[in-house]
């Protein structure tokens, strides 16, 4: 069951550049617990527009360790419905239906003193600076983002990222790219900024061509697939804009149903009844378990889970990178095992 809405006072709102503005978020004290997040986390809205209520998953743009109350971050989108409504109807004082913080775009733990390798474009900064400035205030690595925009007026954070500059010369490095002078980044251009910094852990958020180049960029460096991870920016569909072909569920023979299948949560693993047609979390929620889930669509990554023995078959998985699946990474919100074998999902491993 993906988790409750709450209501949530908007106590700021911070105009960042023509087409973007910031909104700081209260959390009553009964609620500070659920809501307590990791940088590079998203939250997840309920909007009533039009007699429908349409979800969209937002970044925080704030981090626990620096900013006092969580902060998100929305950049219009041509004819976008939320994220106009956003910059045109949102006010100080108004209330909105927000779920508590999911998402495993997060520094890992286990990773020493590597460095942190930033890329983001245009919105996609959003999470970015969110490590960025976990990783300066938490930790001792070094820090390096490559930043992408049109031109010098769509730069969201310049000046705060000007101020950690300032305060950490020595450990942080912010390259800005201006497409309106220097053209798209090409592959070449990202593969010098890899340089020296090959053992690092990278972060790449931003449209799906500027991902897509990181990508590319990373294989011809030779980069593990396991030193990276990727934030894609997609819409949750709407009720009058599902794609009904998604919802079609992949054929299973009789001989692909196990009777049950594990999963690791929280430390601990359980087995879980599986009955024909289910996905993996329909199946360990109807079990008593809350395993991580937002959209139950494909698009969000909340669900993400490593496949540890067996095989599933993914019905949309929107949300992952051609690499995540190379390395076992499922959706469970769209997950149906597709062969008889022990199966083993782990919801705690890390990004
Ligand atoms: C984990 C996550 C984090 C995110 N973080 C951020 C963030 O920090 N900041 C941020 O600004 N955004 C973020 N996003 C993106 C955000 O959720 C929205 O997708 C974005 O704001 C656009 O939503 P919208 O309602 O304005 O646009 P939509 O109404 O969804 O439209 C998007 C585009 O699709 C076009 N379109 C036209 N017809 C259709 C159709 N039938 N179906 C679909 N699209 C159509 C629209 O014209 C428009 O150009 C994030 C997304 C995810 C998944
Ligand atoms: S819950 Fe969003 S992808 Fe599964």
């Amino acid at each position: 069951m993906p988790a409750e809405f709450h209501k949530l006072q908007i106590s700021g709102i911070v105009q960042e550049t023509h087409d973007t503005r910031s909104y700081i978020l209260d959390v009553p004290k009964t609620l500070r617990e659920e809501f307590r997040y990791r940088a590079g986390q998203f939250l997840t809205f309920e909007i009533p527009w039009k007699g429908m209520l349409l979800r969209r998953c937002y970044s925080l743009s704030s981090a626990p360790e620096t900013d006092p109350r969580p902060k998100v971050t929305v950049k219009r989108v041509d004819d976008g419905r939320v994220s106009n409504w956003f910059n045109d109807e949102l006010e100080v004082g108004d209330t909105i239906a927000v779920q508590p913080p999911e998402g495993r775009f997060v520094l890992r733990t286990d990773e020493g003193d590597h460095g942190v390798v930033l890329f983001g474009a245009g919105s996609g900064v959003t999470p970015v600076i969110a490590i960025l400035k976990s990783a300066l205030r938490s930790t001792e690595r070094d820090v390096k983002l490559v930043y992408a925009n049109r031109d010098e007026d769509s730069i969201i954070f310049k000046d705060e990222l000007d101020l950690w500059l300032a305060e950490f010369p020595e450990r942080l490095e912010v390259v800005h790219h201006l497409d309106r002078e220097s053209g798209f980044m090409s592959v070449a251009d990202i593969q010098e900024h890899l340089r020296g910094w090959e053992e690092a852990e990278f972060f790449v958020c931003g449209p799906t061509e500027y991902m897509d180049i990181v990508e590319e960029a990373f294989k011809v460096a030779g980069i593990d697939p396991a030193q990276t991870k990727f934030e894609r920016f997609n819409s949750l569909p709407d009720p009058d804009r599902r794609d009904e072909s998604a919802d079609i569920v992949p054929e299973q023979a009789d001989d692909e149903i196990p009777e049950s299948f594990t999963i690791v949560l929280e430390g601990e693993a359980h087995t879980v009844p599986y009955e024909k047609g289910a996905t993996l979390l329909d199946a360990a929620v109807k079990a008593g378990h809350k395993p991580p889930s937002s959209c139950e669509d494909g698009y969000c990554g909340c669900c993400m889970a490593l496949l540890k023995s067996g095989s599933v078959s993914m019905a949309c998985h929107d949300a992952l990178e051609p690499s995540d699946i190379e390395r076992g990474w499922i959706l469970a919100c769209q997950s149906r095992p597709s062969s008889h074998e022990q199966l083993e999902i782990d919801f705690d491993a890390q990004y």
